[in-house]
């Protein structure tokens, strides 16, 4: 059982036996859970990045995007001098024995991961870093990126490694503090293990490999977690189809200790910032070495479909599943961001779904714990046209239906007799399965959640 993030606070921080210098460069989600985690841990960090405003942000101690325990973490090691931050990859590498790139590697055209932020911080750091030193591929990259940055970099003297990050957002400090297991994949032996030994004092599996393994470990576990989501999904459209309950088939499959019951809730498919990009960056890096990855096109077209089901659902809520003409329709929708936890909107399954029925001449109002007005410039791009209320129960107002989108645990708690007062139109749909049907058609509204009789 891992600790919660209260746990881990209490605990307080931790020093090191093997104190090292971390320069981190990119101070992102994974970036800065890695170097705030790194320097609980007891080594000296320094956190590097190009947004001048975002270094202003954390030097001042505040944490631009929710991550639970992260600012309080960040406030304990900056007070005792064990992290900074600066403007630039050199600042990060130039004193550093182990320098971690955690920079985007965003998606390009043909699904595969663009490089061009992962080599242009290797050739920032290349004349500066220390000889010796060791560089650290933490952002997900495609296999061979070790041996690319490598060449990028161009010095004998230099060993780069694979140490790829499994932290889930919302969860990334106890991911990073309790992990399954620590993977590093290296040519050089020697300096895996002074990777290693970064995590010193972290009961765990450690895994050394070579480089090219180690990048495959993060795709392949990834892939594999996508496909437990959309198996399971595919399961719950099967339930409905013969009337069985998805919960209970869960459960009765999850007991069998081969499979397990982690990762099968059924939802309106998987989103965020990893699984849509690696499960296709997977099936590019296999094409391009002569493999039709065929299990993992199948993966993401159930997501795709799972995604247009959710859209179906709502139009026979409305009893309109002949129709594609929403308009006059009002939707209130609870839940913005790809789950609950995080503040991201990136690939989120509410947002495809809000596009969609808006396609449909649907109109929109919303609600989720962490949008409010005015909107960034970034969340107006992505949310732009759609009304955002304050709470749940003003996302309701004069709504034909409620659709539950992400499941934020304050969604459970929904007053439904403020709620069906509010509506105009009767029918709820639970794309999470976080309401009880029974207590929900009790308060005289129709319930249609995923996979459940
Ligand atoms: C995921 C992995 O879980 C991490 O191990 C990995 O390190 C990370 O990607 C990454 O590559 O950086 P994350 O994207 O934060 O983490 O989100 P998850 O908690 O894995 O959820 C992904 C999606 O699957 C969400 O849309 C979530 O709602 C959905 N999901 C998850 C389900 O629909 N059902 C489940 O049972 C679990």
């Amino acid at each position: 059982m891992k600790p919660d993030v209260k746990a881990v606070l209490e605990a307080g921080p931790r020093s090191a036996v093997h104190r090292t210098r971390v320069g981190v460069v990119g101070s992102g989600y994974v970036g800065l859970t890695t170097g705030v985690c790194l320097a609980w841990l007891g080594h000296d960090v320094v956190c590097a990045d190009i947004d001048v405003d975002r270094v202003e942000t954390l030097r001042a101690g505040r944490v631009p995007f929710v991550e639970a325990g992260l600012a309080e973490m960040l406030t304990v090691v900056a007070g005792v001098g064990r992290i900074r931050f600066e403007v630039g990859a050199a600042a990060a590498a130039e004193a550093s024995d182990i320098v971690f790139i955690a920079v985007p590697t965003p998606q390009d055209d043909d699904g595969s991961a663009d490089l061009a932020y992962v080599r242009a911080a290797a050739r920032q750091i290349a004349p500066v870093l220390k000889s010796g030193a060791i560089v650290v591929n933490k952002s997900t990259v495609p296999v061979g990126s070790a041996r690319d940055v490598a060449g990028v970099i161009a010095r004998e003297d230099i060993v780069v490694v694979s140490n790829p990050e499994f932290l889930r957002e919302g969860n990334a400090v106890v991911d990073f503090l309790s992990p399954d297991r620590v993977v590093v994949g290296a040519d050089d032996r020697g300096a895996a293990e002074r990777v290693l030994a970064l995590y010193h004092g972290i009961e765990t599996e450690t895994l050394i490999t070579d480089p090219v393994s180690s990048e495959t470990i993060k795709y392949a576990a990834n892939g594999f977690l996508a496909m437990k989501i959309s198996f399971v999904n595919a399961v719950a459209a099967m339930c409905e189809a013969v009337g069985a309950d998805v919960a209970d088939v869960v459960r009765g499959v999850g007991l069998d200790h081969r499979i397990g019951s982690a990762f099968l809730n059924p939802g309106p498919g998987w989103g965020g910032s990893c699984f849509p990009k690696d499960s296709r960056a997977l099936v590019k890096i296999a094409e391009d070495h002569g493999y039709d990855f065929s299990m993992m096109r199948g993966v993401i077209e159930v997501n795709d479909q799972q995604r247009r089901r959710m859209v179906h659902k709502v139009r026979s809520a409305l009893g309109r599943s002949d129709s594609h003409d929403l308009s006059g329709v009002r939707v209130g929708v609870l839940g913005l961001t790809f789950k609950a936890g995080t503040d991201d909107l990136r690939e989120s399954p509410s947002v495809a779904m809000i596009d969609s029925l808006r396609q449909l001449g649907a109109e929109i109002r919303a609600h989720d714990p962490t949008v409010s007005n005015p909107l960034d410039d970034v969340r107006a791009r992505v949310l732009g046209g759609i009304s955002i209320a304050a709470t749940a129960i003003e996302a309701a107002a004069d709504a034909d239906v409620v659709v539950i989108a992400t499941e934020w645990p304050e969604y459970r708690e929904l007053d439904l007799d403020a709620m069906a007062a509010a509506m105009v139109g009767s029918a709820i749909v639970d794309t999470r399965n976080l309401l009880d049907p029974e207590t929900v058609r009790s308060h005289g509204l129709s319930y249609d959640g995923v996979g459940r009789r």
